[in-house]
């Protein structure tokens, strides 16, 4: 379970960071893992309205966008935007990168496909401005929501704190840590609750990608699913992208993991493996493992993933009605 902050303030100890900070480690604290991007750290371009993602789903531009953070946006169960007000929306590089987001929203508006975690990824909103005006939020929570919209996030709702200006001046405001740390715990608690299931294959390229996905998509409330390779392959295979792609999953930004790294931050209730072979699959003291034996269809031609794809759907779909 993963949440994602997206800190926005040029300012090291700003008021964005501190309420960013606050919120990050009560998630971090409750169980969950957390990553932070420092937007003025990062070199993102802004989009060039050249059109090709609405074309083919991917973004011309070779940043930083494309190399971590459209995965990292792919993975995150809860984004948080954090940003002070500049000029009544978030900052520069901030709108910069929820600008390049278009590349998701054109994967699922023009090319048709759902993200797996759009159902359960959540969206929250922090935002922090010196002045008083009654529509001093308003281009930034729009913003906001149309953001979440366009990764696949619902959004949970926004703190949004006026009159506060110098650095760290949100540390005195009566409400704002404790209110950070609340919806923190609020966000998070749910999620947290979900059955961990981990699929594991061989190269983490077809099998076990497709059963998390389905997973991810069909019981995303109440199964966490993770997915790695005993011997992960380079890349995901494009025949096994194609035929989720044909059902309308989104298996973009998605590369093989190793079992370790999968469980880095996860401990499964539930261990299903695909087939590989005792010397393969992994072996955790106390947990479940099912073996459901799937024929590999990485080397058979492409109607071989299709029967393997409508397979793992109807055993997932099976999980998820049994498990508790
Ligand atoms: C370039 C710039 C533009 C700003 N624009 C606004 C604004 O439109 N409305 C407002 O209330 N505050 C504005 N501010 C003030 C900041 O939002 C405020 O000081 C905030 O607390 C800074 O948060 P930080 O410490 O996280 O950077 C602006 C500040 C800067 C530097």
């Amino acid at each position: 379970m993963m949440v994602l902050g997206l800190q926005g303030s040029p300012r090291k100890n700003g008021n964005t960071e501190i309420l960013l900070s606050t919120f990050m480690d009560t998630a971090k604290q409750s169980g969950a893992e957390t990553c932070v991007i420092n937007v003025y750290e990062q070199k993102i371009n802004p989009c060039i309205e050249c059109s090709m993602c609405e074309k083919i789903g991917t973004c011309s531009i070779q940043d930083e966008m494309n190399q971590e953070i459209y995965p990292l946006l792919r993975r995150a169960d809860i984004v948080v935007l954090a940003s002070p007000i500049f000029f009544y929306n978030v900052t520069a590089p901030l709108k910069a990168l929820i600008d390049r987001t278009q590349t998701f929203w054109s994967r699922k508006y023009r090319l048709n496909m759902e993200d797996p975690r759009r159902k359960n990824r959540k969206g929250f909103l922090l935002a922090i401005g010196a002045t008083k005006g009654k529509t001093l939020f308003h281009g930034t929570i729009a913003t906001a929501k149309y953001f979440f919209d366009a990764i696949g996030a619902t959004s949970l709702g926004q703190l949004t704190y006026p009159r506060i200006e110098e650095r760290g001046e949100i540390n005195q405001h009566p409400t704002a840590i404790a209110d950070a740390k609340q919806n923190a715990l609020e966000a998070v608690s749910p999620l947290l609750k979900r059955k961990k299931i981990l699929f594991a294959c061989q190269e983490n390229a077809c099998r076990s990608q497709m059963a998390a996905a389905f997973t991810q998509y069909y019981a995303g409330d109440k199964i966490e699913a993770v997915c790695g390779g005993s011997r992960p392959g380079e890349s995901i295979h494009p025949n096994m992208v194609q035929v989720m792609q044909e059902v309308g999953i989104d298996m973009g930004f998605i590369t093989p993991q190793t079992i370790e790294k999968a469980l880095q931050h996860v401990q499964p209730d539930v261990i299903v493996t695909m087939g590989c072979g005792e010397k393969d699959c992994p072996f955790i003291p106390g947990v479940r493992i099912i073996d459901w034996g799937i024929e590999d269809p990485s080397k058979k031609p492409i109607e071989a993933m299709r029967h393997v794809r409508d397979d793992i759907l109807k055993r997932v779909q099976d999980l998820a009605e049994t498990i508790n």
